[in-house]
């Protein structure tokens, strides 16, 4: 499939970006694109379809191409389709509200922000398709539901399903904004965000059932490396230029002696994080909890808090997190680490 014109459809706060383009065979495709904007996951529509989708997407028409994307498949579902693909009972329960897409996270995961007005009832909607959809589902609310029982703002389940073709999973909106986008001075969001996830880092470790630990993580990247999953071009600009097999030679040479073992987050971004206005900080794709090093988590919120409000930000960071200073070895490891991840 050869991709020709391409134009934008929406762009959710997440970075990923619904696309309808046109291809060389004269047929149109609609697709997800992820991360920035380098891959098109896209499949094939006919026309009708297209105009359907469009008729979805139409309000924000942006016709400015972005000709470097490049296809890597097909297979990742338009959102309308995600929807008809939901058993009857819930496209019945679902229709008193407003469903907005919002297209992909980091995952494969069609998502939906949907709003009752009336009842003032704020829900998210989450669609796994394929193989691995009722795994990845069921990691997630297994470990969700084990974090809300210690307390931890995670979102509550409202409804699940999961056949062999699709796994779908309706959730209450956590109140709050990712931190990039919180109303709060900078340097009390960076204690907040501290203080959020070291109460994360103090449930006790040692009743936790799922496993992060370096090893574990270490056997999955070496899978996903084998099977081609790993992509370079997300490698972030210290690792650009190299191939996933050296990172993963790399971090077998230097796996830390000790690991400090908590209940980590397992993917702690800031997409992954909201925090209210009286600086709650709350979790939400927790589908990579566990018990794991406390870098693990350290080292993704460092580097989005560099990111997005400078390195200066970090001292205060690791002294509201209780730590004089971090230790930069183990933050460039799990930094590596998350690379395979
Ligand atoms: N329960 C929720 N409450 C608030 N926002 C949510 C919720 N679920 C998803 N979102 C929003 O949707 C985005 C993608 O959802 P996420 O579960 O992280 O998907 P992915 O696994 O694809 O990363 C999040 O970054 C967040 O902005
Ligand atoms: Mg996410």
């Amino acid at each position: 499939m050869e991709i020709g014109r391409t134009s934008r459809l929406d762009e959710p706060p997440n970075g990923a970006a619904m696309l309808l383009f046109g291809l060389r065979n004269g047929k149109v495709g609609v697709g997800g694109a992820a991360g920035r904007l380098r891959e098109i996951h896209a499949f094939e529509l006919n026309t009708r379809q297209a105009l359907r989708s469009m008729a979805w997407y139409a309000p924000r028409l942006d016709w400015s191409a972005i000709g470097s994307a490049r296809l890597v498949g097909a297979g990742v579902l338009m959102a309308q389709d995600a929807l008809s693909a939901l058993p009857e009972s819930w496209r019945r329960a679902l229709r008193r509200f407003a469903i907005k897409p919002i297209g992909h996270g980091m995952s494969d995961a069609n998502l939906f922000r949907l709003r009752d007005d009336v009842r003032a009832e704020r829900l998210y909607l989450k669609v796994h398709r394929g193989e691995a959809a009722q795994t990845e589902l069921r990691n997630e609310v297994e470990r969700t539901k084990w974090l809300a029982a210690r307390g931890i703002m995670v979102p509550r389940f409202v409804r699940l399903c999961e056949d062999s073709l699709l796994a779908a999973v309706l959730m209450t909106a956590l109140p709050g904004r990712h931190p990039q986008h919180a109303h709060i001075p900078l340097p009390e969001l960076i204690r907040q965000l501290a203080e959020g996830l070291r109460k994360l880092h103090s449930i006790p470790a040692s009743d936790c059932p799922f496993d992060e630990t370096v090893w574990a993580r270490l056997a999955r990247a070496r899978s996903a490396i084998a099977e081609g999953l790993v992509d370079p071009d997300y490698f972030s600009e210290r690792n650009q230029g190299l191939a996933p097999q050296a990172i993963y030679t790399r971090l077998m040479r230097t796996v830390p002696e000790h690991e400090d073992i908590v209940v980590v987050h397992g993917d702690a971004t800031f997409d992954n994080l909201l925090i209210d206005d009286a600086g709650n900080v709350g979790f939400i794709d927790c589908g990579h909890t566990g018990r794991g090093d406390r870098y693990l988590d350290l080292a993704t919120m460092v580097a989005d808090i560099e990111a997005y409000f400078g390195p200066d930000c970090i001292p205060l960071f690791a002294r509201s997190y209780g730590h004089a200073a971090f230790d930069e070895r183990k933050l460039g490891f799990f930094t590596d680490l998350y690379e395979l991840f």
